[in-house]
Order: structure tokens, then sequence, then C-alpha cells
């Protein structure tokens, strides 16, 4: 089976083929990733209405160069698939219109897909071996969500933020400490440096995993007392170490994502976990939850860093399943900006 993956949810226009082979194994022949990084870094964030045009401009390049990498014509396809919510509602229109129209003059299924649930489906590109049921973290710039995935479609939430995400309140941190969007990674590698001078505890900060008989995290109070410290700071007039300070703020962030592990685990009743998301690509991150999972007798699964991030090939993997599933739209889908 080939499927064509499309993915336009925020700031990357991807386009991607993945095979099925006949014993189940999943392969990306092709994973074409236009950035718009740079575009929005100018502002210091994604501005939604650019993102739109940019995909407008990038989609039809992208696609093209996913299907001739693949060596893979329209015709030899069996799918479609799309990433039709949630994300940014303009951005996510241009993506789900064009698969559409490709799918309705190429006479393919079009199959409409979850953003978070591709994240996971990153995971069985990785993993050949890896079947659901198994618990997910997936930690991106709009997720910080634990799901029990009971089936390759049928996903629950057994817990999750409250308000920010973990992969914003590194952006929006990084950013005020004057680090290029997007700050996930500088302040990754700023936090390295920090903790090899033992900076992981320089700065108190609260805990964004609420307490309670819960899987649920709230990040606004420790992008709130990290603001607090630097401002206080400059008032002082004293300099902030940003390698302190990022070993401190990635410390608050991954212990309490790892902190809850084990009750993920454990009310999941899985010993399977998949990381998933743009901060899956996080190094402090992956060595922690890399411990907890050995501790508590889990097998983990990560993709490799260019998988985490927002791209097509994780769209296509869902996609397959999708098709498998059943799980096709007519020419009325519409995108969603929800979960
Ligand atoms: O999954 P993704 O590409 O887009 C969303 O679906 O949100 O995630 C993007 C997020 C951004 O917040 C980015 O800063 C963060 O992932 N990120 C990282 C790292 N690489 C990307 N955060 C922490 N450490 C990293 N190495
Ligand atoms: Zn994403």
């Amino acid at each position: 089976m080939l499927i064509l993956g499309i993915e336009s949810s925020c700031d990357e226009t991807s386009a991607a083929v993945v095979r099925q082979d006949g014993d189940g194994k999943l392969t990306a022949l092709s994973n074409v990733v236009a950035s718009q990084v740079e575009t929005h870094r100018l502002y210091g964030g994604v501005v939604p209405e650019i993102a739109g045009r940019a995909h407008i401009e990038a989609v039809s390049r992208v696609v093209g160069e996913a299907l001739r990498d693949a060596g893979v014509s329209p015709a030899k396809l069996d799918g479609v698939a799309v990433t039709s919510h949630p994300g940014l509602i303009g951005a996510l229109l241009v993506g789900v219109n064009f698969a559409k129209a490709f799918a309705f003059s190429n006479k393919l299924p079009l199959l409409p897909v979850n953003h978070v649930h591709a994240h996971t489906a990153a995971a069985y590109l990785t993993d050949p071996e890896l079947k659901p049921p198994f618990l997910a973290l997936v930690v991106s710039g709009g997720h910080t969500s634990f799901y029990l995935v009971h089936d390759y479609t049928h996903y629950e939430e057994l817990g999750g933020t409250r308000d920010d995400a973990a992969g914003e309140a590194f952006d929006k941190i990084g950013r005020v400490i004057g680090l290029p969007y997007p700050g996930g990674a500088a302040m990754d590698k700023l936090a390295k440096e920090g903790d090899e001078r033992g900076g992981k505890k320089c700065v108190s900060l609260p805990s964004p995993a609420l307490s309670g008989d819960n899987l649920d995290f709230s990040f606004s109070g420790l992008k709130t007392a990290a603001l607090n410290y630097l401002n206080s700071q400059k008032q002082k007039g004293e300099d902030v170490d940003r390698a302190l300070f990022a070993s401190a703020f990635t410390e608050a962030v991954v212990s309490a994502v790892t902190k809850k592990v084990p009750a993920a685990l454990e009310r999941s009743g899985c010993r399977r976990v998949v990381l998933a998301g743009g901060v899956a690509a996080n190094s402090h991150l992956r060595a922690r939850l890399d411990e907890v999972c050995r501790a508590n007798g889990a097998k983990l699964v990560v993709p490799p860093r260019d998988l985490c991030g927002d791209n097509a090939a994780m769209v296509a993997a869902q996609g397959v399943y999708e098709l498998l599933a059943g799980n096709i739209a007519d020419t009325y889908l519409n995108a969603s900006a929800c979960d």
C-alpha cells in the first residue's frame, strides 16, 4: 500500500510517501519538509496569516518533490492522507483543499488525519514491532498529553495540560532570554551547558505537574515565575546566566512531565511508551524518560529527531491505518482548529 501524506497545520509545509509492506512494516519513501521558520523568526512566533499564504506558495512544489523522491506516480497511490485538525485554521485549509483536489482528480480515497495521532504514528516508522495498545506522551507546541492508544485509530486522553503546552513555554521563555524563534532547540543546547555547571536547581521554579490524582499539567505558573525571576534580575541590574537559567527551566519541565509517567503507566495498564511531538527532540526529556521507563519495566519508543517535529511521513503513516479502518472522507471534508 502507498499513501501520500500532506501536512500544513502550523509552519511546515510537508509531503511524504509511505509504503506498507505485506508484513505490515511501514517505510517512508520520501519526506519533504519546507519550513517557514526563517519567515516567522522576524516576528518572534508564527503569524497565522503569513503561514497560510506560505503554504499556498509551497504545497504544489512540495507534493511534486515528495512523489519524485519516492519514484511514485499518482496512479500508483492507494490514498491521500492530510492533517485536518487540530492546528491553525488558515494553514490547515491549504493542505485539506489541496488534498481534496488531488484525491478527487486522481480518484483516490481522502484520509483525514488528527495531527496528534500523526505525531504518535511516527513511532510505527521507528519500531516495526510496535503495535497498540501503548501509552503515548505527546509533547509539542500545542500539546502536553498522555493518551492510551487502544488501537491505531482509537485514542483515549488520560490527562494533559490545562493551559499552555511545554513547547510553547520553551519558545516564550526562550524569546525573553533572547533566543531566536523557536526557542526549544536552543534552550536544549544551553541547558546542557548549564547542567554541566550544576544549574538544575539554581533558580527555584514551580512544578507544572498538578498535584493530586491526575495526569494534568499547568505551564502558565512556571512561565510567570520564570518571567518574574528574569524581570527582578533586570531591576536589580544583575545579569542572568542564560545557561544556568535554561538548565533550571528545563529541569522544571522535564521533571514534571516524567514524574507523571509511573501513574500514567499504571492507569493505562501498558508497559510500552511512545514519546512524540516536537519537544520529543529534547535531549533532556529523552534521557530522563528513558531512565523512568527502565525503572518501571516499560519499553520506550522515541522517533529520530527528524520525525519528531511536524512532517508528512507521520501523517501518511497514520493514513495507512485510517484507510484500513475505512475512515474515508468525501469532498465536504473541512479543517478544524480544535482537537
Ligand atoms: O510538534 P511540533 O513541531 O509542532 C506542534 O505540533 O506544535 O512542535 C514544535 C515545538 C516548538 O515549541 C519547538 O520549540 C519545540 O517543539 N522543540 C523543542 C526542541 N525541538 C523542537 N523543544 C525542546 N527541545 C528541543 N530540542
Ligand atoms: Zn506538531
